[in-house]
């Protein structure tokens, strides 16, 4: 940390952003978050934490809270982050997530910020030609949201040869799980993901879970994904800040073991000891077979090692939260 510094955090009400903001904290930073408040909660952020409700179309809010912070570097979460509905509508993806990522490019560029943390994702990869997927795996995004994150990768890649801004791109997997202290979790509206469906499921407050397809080349036919802890992303985070002192990099961002949707649904009734009805429905558009990690480089250079790699653990934090905030934030 250099002292003296703020950490903005956009999207820091939100899933990935609010544990960050927590990891963040914990190990002394100071930080200002700024989410619209459309998927975050406002709840979500501690009350002495600085706090800015807005959106990042707005240019002339972001050159404000440059100038009254001194922001040393930016973690940037702030994103709309579902691959099917870009699927249905592409230009909100590389429409609005490309302009709102060079609007804080520009603002914190022109301010003299020259670090940089972008949640970035494993559709970068779409349907990878390999498996684990490392770093050398040739994008080829899957969705106009994994495009999405690409475009701004580039732009990442072009401010650091321009103007010497540090970037740090972290792939995540599958984020799931949730703060193990029970005061921060999922929290979507409408959920789309599996981990928390299958749990509303346990909870009665859906009748059971839809498998979308049973037929992929996999194991048990059902899709296989990389299941990482949250709080192994926001240490991923930290870490990567440090990183920054001395150079960029992208890193990929997983635990290494492939789970399929019934391998999920199996650990979240092994977890919560409760019976979970499911049906088989169709595929849903979009989705890879297989997208698991290969998280060697993030290990040796920036010394991660997650805290949570067992399925059932992370399902258990998951679990703990749900039981705890059956309404997510009640907002
Ligand atoms: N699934 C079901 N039923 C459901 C929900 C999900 O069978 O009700 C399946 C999906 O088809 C998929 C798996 O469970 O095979 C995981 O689905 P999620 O929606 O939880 O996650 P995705 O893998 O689709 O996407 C997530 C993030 C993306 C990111 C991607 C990278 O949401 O932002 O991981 O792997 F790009």
């Amino acid at each position: 940390m250099t002292t003296g510094e703020t950490l903005l955090v956009t999207g820091g009400a939100g899933y990935v952003g609010s544990h960050c903001v927590a990891e963040l904290r914990a190990r002394g930073h100071r930080v200002v978050v700024l989410d619209n408040l459309q998927q975050g909660h406002r709840a979500a952020v501690p009350t002495d934490v600085p706090f800015v409700a807005g959106d990042l179309a707005d240019a002339a809010l972001l050159r404000r809270v440059f100038a009254e912070h001194r922001i040393g570097a930016v973690l940037h979460f702030a994103a709309n982050s579902l691959v099917g509905e870009s699927m249905r509508d592409p230009f909100k993806y590389v429409g609005d997530n490309v302009t709102n990522a060079l609007n804080l490019l520009r603002a914190a560029v022109d301010a003299g910020t020259r670090r940089f943390v972008l949640s970035s994702t494993a559709n970068l990869f779409g349907t990878p030609e390999r498996t684990p997927i490392d770093e050398t795996v040739t994008i080829d995004p899957g969705s106009p949201y994994g495009e999405s994150k690409f475009i701004v990768e580039r732009m990442l890649h072009w401010a650091d040869r321009v103007y010497g801004l540090r970037f740090a791109c972290l792939r995540y997997f599958n984020a799931a799980g949730a703060h193990p202290d029970g005061t921060l979790g999922e929290d979507h509206d409408p959920e789309t993901h599996l981990i928390p469906i299958v749990l509303d499921a346990a909870l009665g407050k859906r009748s059971h879970v839809e498998i979308f397809g049973d037929d992929y080349a996999t194991p048990d036919g059902t899709c296989v994904r990389d299941y990482v802890h949250v709080c192994d992303l926001a240490d991923a985070h930290v870490k990567a800040l440090d990183l920054l002192a001395t150079r960029s990099g992208h890193f990929n961002l997983g635990n290494g073991q492939g789970y399929s949707v019934k391998q999920v649904i199996e650990a979240a009734r092994r977890v919560t000891g409760r019976d979970i009805a499911v049906k088989v429905g169709p595929r849903r558009p979009g989705d890879p077979a297989t997208l698991v990690a290969a998280s060697a480089r993030a290990m040796s250079e920036l010394g991660w090692t997650p805290r949570f790699p067992d399925l059932d653990a992370i399902v258990r934090t998951a679990w703990e939260w749900k039981r705890r905030h059956p309404d997510g934030y009640g907002d």
